[in-house]
């Protein structure tokens, strides 16, 4: 996966969009016909730039679209693709339901827990991984699947995730 550089957060009142994103805010605002319809984009957009979506950068968005900050709050808390607390450098989410289930995630997930030393929604104490279970990521016919940062991995048996792992830094 890609990272643009992570810009640090300043205090929430002073936070504005980091110069080198501000044209693709732009651009997102500019293809829709009211600015809320923007709401996912920019929420993406502020993933991509703070790693995850601290309080202060749902605040911006809201701001950015002239929208109530309980609205930007329940978007982002409905899709589980948005971080509300920081993730590791990579993103480990494990497909946990029935057609990945039957084929063996929940045995996968066992497997990365006791490699990683950590559970659902941890990340190892170097920073390196975060693990989390979900549900159906729409690639129920190459189950077992994870999704790793932006990119899907099926078919997946305990040897080629300990294979993945290996080439994560
Ligand atoms: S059930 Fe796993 S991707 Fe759909």
């Amino acid at each position: 996966m890609n990272h643009a550089p992570i810009m640090p957060l300043e205090a929430p009142g002073t936070r504005e969009w980091p110069e080198h994103v501000l044209a693709e805010v732009a651009g997102a605002i500019s293809r829709y016909p009211v600015k809320r319809s923007a709401v996912l984009p920019l929420l993406w957009i502020a993933q991509r730039t703070w790693g995850w979506l601290p309080p202060a950068a749902l605040s911006l968005v809201a701001r950015t679209l002239e929208l109530d900050e309980p609205f930007v709050f329940g978007v982002a808390t409905f899709y589980t693709m948005f971080n509300l607390k920081p993730v590791g450098r990579h993103h480990l989410q494990v497909c946990m339901t029935l057609s990945c289930s039957l084929m063996g995630a929940d045995r996968l997930f066992k497997h990365l827990e006791h490699r990683l030393g950590i559970g659902h929604g941890e990340t190892t104490p170097d920073g390196r991984f975060t693990l989390r279970r979900v549900e159906c990521l729409a690639a129920c016919g190459g189950g077992p699947c994870m999704q790793v940062d932006l990119d899907y991995h099926e078919n997946l048996d305990e040897a080629k995730v300990d294979a993945l792992l290996e080439t994560l830094e």
